[in-house]
């Protein structure tokens, strides 16, 4: 059965007949009252496949996300633990993304999963996020799809941003923090949820200090963006460029960074749309909210 689509995601085909669904991995107890409330959109027609990570019945589905994880993180020494997994994903969060019908999917993709058609869907993507003790902040900690594993022209357009899209829209997330690495394209995709507030820009704690640490209050006008690659004039309007840029290849300009924050002399903020034209290893301005 096929649903009418939104013009936006026209370019993401493969999200529109019904043959991949968004999933929900999550145990009952978490389920999220009123799913979808919060943001107003017509994206995610489709009801959700719901899996439960304490059923054994769905062992493969899990070893699927897991493949997912591990062949997208192992050579950047994130992938995750299985205890990680399990203590801070399936028991405290959630984990959601997009599942394929498995006789549907093409066999490369199953290849690479070494998933069996015997199950009836099968992970394409995953995206974590758990519940702070600050009300209304969740904090994503993990956001892959397949598509880095696949050729461009084989690739699902748009999977891994509406991944992400779909867990922030279910949940209701008010305000969504996160980590990533500079230089990563996924700042390309977390940059546009809503606008990016740099909260730490050094994080020597981390696995990879050159961790970047970001917070944004989830606004959709800036999901539309991700798509239409227009200027998004709230921002151009609400904050200007310092004389600050983030190097992804100079750790000095991290911790210089990092120290104005620690100075309170933020908040300072990125550009998505900056993200969006710059190359992955290209400087970036810092912006900081205009005077007055
Ligand atoms: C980062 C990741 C989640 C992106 O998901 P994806 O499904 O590939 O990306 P989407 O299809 O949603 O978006 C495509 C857009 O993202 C950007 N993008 C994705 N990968 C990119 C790359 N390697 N280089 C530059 N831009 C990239 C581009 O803007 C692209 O748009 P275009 O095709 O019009 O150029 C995925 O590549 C991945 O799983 N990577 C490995 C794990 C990882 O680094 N996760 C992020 C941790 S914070």
């Amino acid at each position: 059965m096929t649903l009418p689509v939104n013009p936006l995601l026209s370019r993401a085909t493969w999200m529109h007949n019904g043959d991949i669904r968004p999933y929900v991995f999550v145990r009952p107890e978490n389920k999220i009252d009123a799913p979808g409330t919060r943001h107003k959109l017509d994206w995610f027609q489709y009801e959700p496949i719901y899996k439960n990570p304490l059923d054994l019945h769905e062992l493969p589905f899990a070893e699927a996300i897991y493949q997912i994880e591990w062949k997208s993180f192992g050579g950047q020494d994130l992938a995750i633990p299985r205890w990680v997994f399990y203590d801070c994903a399936a028991m405290p969060g959630f984990v959601a993304g997009f599942a394929g019908r498995t006789e549907k999917l093409p066999k490369k993709v199953l290849d690479i999963l070494g998933y069996s058609t015997e199950h009836e869907w099968c992970p394409i993507s995953l995206f974590i996020i758990t519940p702070t003790m600050h009300r209304g902040e969740w904090v994503a900690f993990d956001l892959c799809s397949i598509n880095s594993m696949l050729p461009k022209e084989e690739q699902f357009h748009g999977l891994g941003f509406l991944s992400k899209a779909f867990g922030l829209w279910y949940a209701n997330v008010q305000q969504c923090s996160g980590m990533t690495q500079w230089g990563s394209p996924a700042l390309k995709l977390h940059s546009h949820y809503g606008h990016l507030e740099i909260i730490g820009s050094y994080a020597p704690l981390h696995t990879h200090a050159t961790t970047m640490t970001y917070r944004c209050e989830v606004n959709t006008d800036c999901w539309e963006k991700f798509f239409t690659r227009e200027p998004d004039l709230a921002f151009l309007e609400k904050y200007g460029p310092t004389e600050f840029q983030i190097n992804p290849a100079d750790q000095a300009s991290m911790k210089s960074l990092q120290n104005k924050i620690q100075n309170q002399e933020g908040p300072f903020y990125l550009s998505a749309g900056e993200i969006a034209q710059k190359g992955l290893k290209d400087p970036l301005t810092v912006y900081r909210l205009k005077q007055g």
